[in-house]
């Protein structure tokens, strides 16, 4: 069945705690969706599927008849965009699709499965327990997501890649424009410039120091993969760039919101340091609730494919609802509800399928160690304002706090 009609939809309501990111309607609107895989206009102009089931988004999101490249015609672009120079795409495998995304992908791989994730964990300890230390010593009030959810993931992911972290005014500022929806496309590829020439000169510095003992990941690809001609310089900069951007925005967000979400119920971070054996699950469901990936995951059909009864045409869009997905009463028990105690390991909010996210045994663990630790040492933490007017993102295709007031 094809559906020509197309809905206008509010796809960036206000964001909110309670009512989620991105398009999680109210029952009105829900009810008026064509089903759960619907056309809708985008705020570009664009006409978009959708794609809104858990089991759909899976089936989508694992199809090799759809692409990610946003270069291509019909690909849902979820903002005006000014096209980047061959040059300034070159390593940003998360826009790429077969043996060329899997290629990069492949070098990356090891440096962040399980076992390596548990080799950093002192590191993350570490970082979390300085950042808190500095925290106690400044004393109350303070911004939680200056202080606290921002620095940590972007010092660990600096020091993994070998990035000077006290540069991070640049890079963060750059990083939020790139996500911000409403920045000019102009402005967002002059950044995109601004932070690939800085991860350039990173990279070239690299290569000048011929270090071999250097373990950083930039000096180690330089090393392993440029010097034996298996890799690009302008490759390993689009790589290290987005593990840069990837590597601290999401996770930062992440440990903001799920802050503010434990804080709002009395008892919830006295659980967490009671039950520290508790946090993996209560990560899982943090992770599904707030579904920090707001615009979900934009894809362009390649060939023509049903998904969820639909016929899907090459060239037109489809958006993979991750928090609708998130929410589907076929896959979780309360769906609307946060709930510690969900069975949430189902979610959809790393992705699905080859580009599911790389980094995901590093945010779990920046998650676990950041939240146990902050229970531990601030037992009195509490908002500075009502957590319900504390300001969620709107702007940005991540949903997250510019700040979080809290005291202790
Ligand atoms: C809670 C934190 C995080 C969330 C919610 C998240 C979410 C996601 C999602 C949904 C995707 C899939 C994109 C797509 O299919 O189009 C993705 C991909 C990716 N993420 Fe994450 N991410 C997080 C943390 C990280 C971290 C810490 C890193 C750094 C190591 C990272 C690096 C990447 C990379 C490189 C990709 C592209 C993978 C590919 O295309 O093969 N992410 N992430």
């Amino acid at each position: 069945m094809t559906a020509t009609a197309a809905t206008d939809l509010p796809l960036w309501p206000p964001a909110s705690l309670d009512h989620g990111p991105f398009v999680l309607l109210d029952e009105e609107q829900r009810r008026s969706l064509d089903g759960p895989v619907t056309r809708v206009r985008l705020p570009t102009g664009n006409r978009a599927w959708l794609v809104t089931r858990h089991a759909d988004v899976r089936h989508l999101l694992r199809h090799p008849g759809f692409s990610a490249d946003l270069e291509r015609p019909g690909f849902p672009l979820l903002r005006p965009l000014s096209p980047l120079s061959e040059e300034d795409r070159q390593g940003g495998f998360i826009r790429m699709d077969g043996d060329a995304h899997a290629r990069l992908r492949r070098m990356l791989t090891a440096e962040f499965m399980i076992k390596s994730v548990r080799r950093i964990e002192p590191l993350i300890e570490r970082t979390v327990d300085a950042a808190l230390d500095d925290l106690a010593a400044a004393g109350p009030p303070a911004d939680l997501v200056e202080a606290f959810a921002l620095p940590v993931p972007s010092m660990v992911i600096c020091h993994l890649l070998g990035v000077p972290y006290a540069e991070h005014a640049f890079f963060q500022a750059r990083s939020r424009t790139l996500l911000d929806r409403t920045a000019p496309p102009q402005r967002v590829r002059a950044e995109v410039r601004q932070l690939r020439a800085y991860v350039r000169d990173l990279v070239e510095r690299r290569q000048a120091a011929a270090d071999d003992d250097a373990d950083d990941l930039i000096s180690r690809l330089v090393r392993d993969r440029v010097r034996t001609g298996q890799l690009g310089v302008d490759e390993l900069v689009g790589m290290a760039l987005l593990l840069l951007v990837a590597g601290h925005e999401t996770t930062a967000n992440m440990i903001g919101l799920s802050t503010l979400l434990l804080l709002r119920e009395p008892g919830r971070l006295d659980a967490l340091r009671e039950e520290p054996e508790r946090a993996p699950a209560l990560v899982e469901e943090l992770l599904r609730y707030l579904s920090v990936v707001r615009t979900g995951l934009p894809r362009v059909a390649t060939e023509d494919v049903e998904i969820g009864g639909r016929l899907i045409r090459a060239g037109e869009g489809v958006i993979a609802v991750l928090s609708l997905a998130n929410r589907d009463p076929e896959v979780f028990a309360t769906p609307d509800e946060f709930d510690p105690y969900q069975q949430a390991h189902q979610h959809l909010s790393f992705g699905f399928g080859v580009h599911q996210c790389i980094g995901q045994p590093l945010a779990r663990a920046e998650l676990r160690i950041a939240l146990v630790a902050l229970a531990r040492r601030f037992p009195g933490l509490r908002t500075a304002a009502t957590p319900e007017r504390v300001p969620t993102r709107d702007t940005s295709v991540v949903f997250g706090l510019d700040s979080l007031p809290v005291t202790w």
